[in-house]
């Protein structure tokens, strides 16, 4: 069954997005598991804890990564395969493709080591649709700072790092364009949705 992720900068809306496509699809009688990187299982909750502690502000980049790895392998092998095996919709708020943006592109990070090592913690499962919700950093930014103040760690990050974070993820999408959507993301909730919906019903008709 479909395995879909949502991906963009801090405050692009990926959560706000998710939730009401996980809504609309159990609406039309599909079973819909939605879950969310890093954080995904018990083991990953004290993981995200680790990675979003704003005084671990000394966290080694490669320690970070790493971490991540370990929640996304976790994760994969304790509740994503299995969902995907009962034959459920798995909605995934983040998955590699932030790796790849936040730690290899905005982090500095070999991006071949980051390729190598995430192949294994996701044990080789890809995702069959990609929604990528592109705003500017700022936007995002600004939005993330209005709901909870944007005291993260990453969001604490300077503007230079999520202007490489949303071109590598640009990046992405044109190397991969069976898998990513682009989609727009600085219109209203309802306007990003139509479009959320539009790709999610194109890519699995109802
Ligand atoms: N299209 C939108 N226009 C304006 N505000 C929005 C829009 N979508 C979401 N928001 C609001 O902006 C904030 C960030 O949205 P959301 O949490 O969905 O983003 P996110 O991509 O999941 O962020 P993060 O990367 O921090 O997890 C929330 O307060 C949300 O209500
Ligand atoms: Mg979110």
């Amino acid at each position: 069954m479909p395995f879909i992720t949502f991906e963009g900068v801090e405050g692009s809306g990926k959560s706000t997005q998710l939730a009401r496509a996980a809504v609309k699809l159990r609406e039309t009688g599909r079973e819909v598991f939605d879950t969310r990187e890093p954080g995904g299982t018990a083991i990953g909750r004290k993981i995200r804890e680790i990675l979003m502690d704003v005084s671990h502000a000394h966290l080694d980049p490669a320690a970070e990564w790493l971490l991540l790895e370990a929640d996304r392998r976790q994760h994969v092998v304790e509740a994503i395969r299995p969902a995907l095996a009962r034959g459920v919709f798995v909605l995934c708020d983040r998955y590699s493709d932030s790796t790849t943006a936040y730690q290899a592109a905005g982090r500095g990070l070999d991006a071949e080591g980051v390729e190598f090592v995430d192949a294994i913690a996701r044990d080789g499962l890809a995702p069959d649709l990609t929604l990528l919700y592109d705003v500017m950093p700022g936007e995002g930014l600004a939005r993330a700072r209005s709901r909870d103040g944007g005291t993260g760690r990453f969001e604490a990050a300077d503007a230079a790092f999520h202007e490489r974070v949303r071109l590598a993820y640009l990046e992405i999408a044109r190397r991969r364009p069976e898998r990513v959507r682009v989609l727009p993301a600085a219109g209203t909730p309802d306007e990003v949705f139509r479009s959320t919906w539009a790709a999610l019903t194109r890519a699995f008709p109802l």
